[in-house]
């Protein structure tokens, strides 16, 4: 028998209007917690890797700050590339320069650097660079002004394209023009069978912030990898589309060539009209032939 499980609702808008109506945010901070609303954010933000946004302002001088809202993403032909998106609070010394300059170099720092984190998040003023009070070493960059950092795994550089407002945050999106890699942990990556890059590097992520003097539990992320299973889905390529899926299936002897036709035939129908009232059983047939095959012993 299938184990059941229950779900606990939280409506997460009137979470946050009691938070705000009751000024229950400190300096901008605004975490939720179990004794509060028997609520963490935490099922909200799953574990993102940290990294750092280093900006310059208008007198050249260096900014860092670590970041964890946010992750790269890519695009597809015309203009196809890597992009980035990250959210950062509009009082932060890095809005400003992103506003000014529209630049930015993003690292992703090991854990050995987790103090170099602590040290680099605390109000240092204005101006001073985090990189010296950090005792790391600044290279510079190739297509944008603000440096890299030796010490980090990798540094990618970003040119900033647009921005969007949130709840006084700023989402800025931005497009990967170059990164430089720690020829150490590259060398290292490429004799590993499945290639991790940044999950090899053991990176960290913002776990929680508790006690009573308020600190960031950060997490290791040397997580274990799981490979997907071979023997369901395109056989040729990552995902495909459900043409070559198919294909794919009755090559491997998952599905026969009745089901093969079938499986195409429902397709068309639905891609044709996905009203699932008025095409109701034609999703239903698709539907239950795809879970079917899908869980299929082979
Ligand atoms: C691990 C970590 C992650 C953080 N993530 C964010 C974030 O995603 N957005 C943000 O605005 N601040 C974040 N902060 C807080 C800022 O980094 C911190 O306030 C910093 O001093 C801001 O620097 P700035 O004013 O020079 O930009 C984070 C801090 C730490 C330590």
């Amino acid at each position: 028998m299938e184990k059941s499980f229950t779900q606990k609702y939280f409506d997460v808008t009137a979470i946050y209007q009691d938070i705000e109506a009751n000024d229950k945010f400190d300096m901008g901070d605004i975490l939720t917690k179990y004794e509060d609303y028997g609520f963490s954010h935490r099922w909200i933000q799953p574990p993102v890797a940290c990294y750092w946004v280093h900006t310059l302002d208008e007198h050249g001088n260096v900014n860092v700050a670590p970041i964890s809202m946010g992750t790269a993403m890519w695009g597809e032909p015309s203009d196809c590339g890597w992009y980035y998106c990250f959210d950062v609070h509009n009082r932060r010394q890095t809005r400003r320069n992103l506003m000014l300059n529209r630049e930015c170099v993003i690292s992703y720092y090991p854990s050995n650097l987790m103090q170099e984190s602590h040290i680099s998040g605390m109000p240092i003023p204005k101006g001073i660079s985090e990189i010296d009070v950090c005792r790391l070493t600044a290279f510079p960059s190739t297509k944008v002004a603000p440096p890299g950092i030796k010490e980090c795994a990798s540094n990618v550089e970003v040119k900033i394209l647009d921005m969007y407002p949130l709840s006084n945050n700023t989402l800025f999106i931005g497009k990967v023009v170059g990164c430089s890699v720690r020829e150490d942990l590259l060398e290292a990556d490429m004799k590993i069978p499945d290639e991790p890059g940044l999950a090899g590097a053991d990176l960290l992520y913002e776990c929680s912030i508790t006690g009573e003097t308020p600190r960031l539990n950060y997490g290791r992320l040397s997580m274990n990898r799981l490979r997907c299973d071979e023997s369901l889905g395109d056989d040729r390529r990552w995902i495909g589309n459900f043409m070559t899926w198919m294909d794919a299936e009755e090559r491997r002897g998952r599905i026969n060539e009745e089901e093969h036709a079938r499986l195409l035939t429902l397709n068309t129908l639905w891609c044709e009209n996905p009203d699932p009232l008025k095409n109701g059983a034609v999703k239903k047939e698709l539907t239950d032939l795809l879970r079917e095959i899908c869980w299929r012993k082979i």
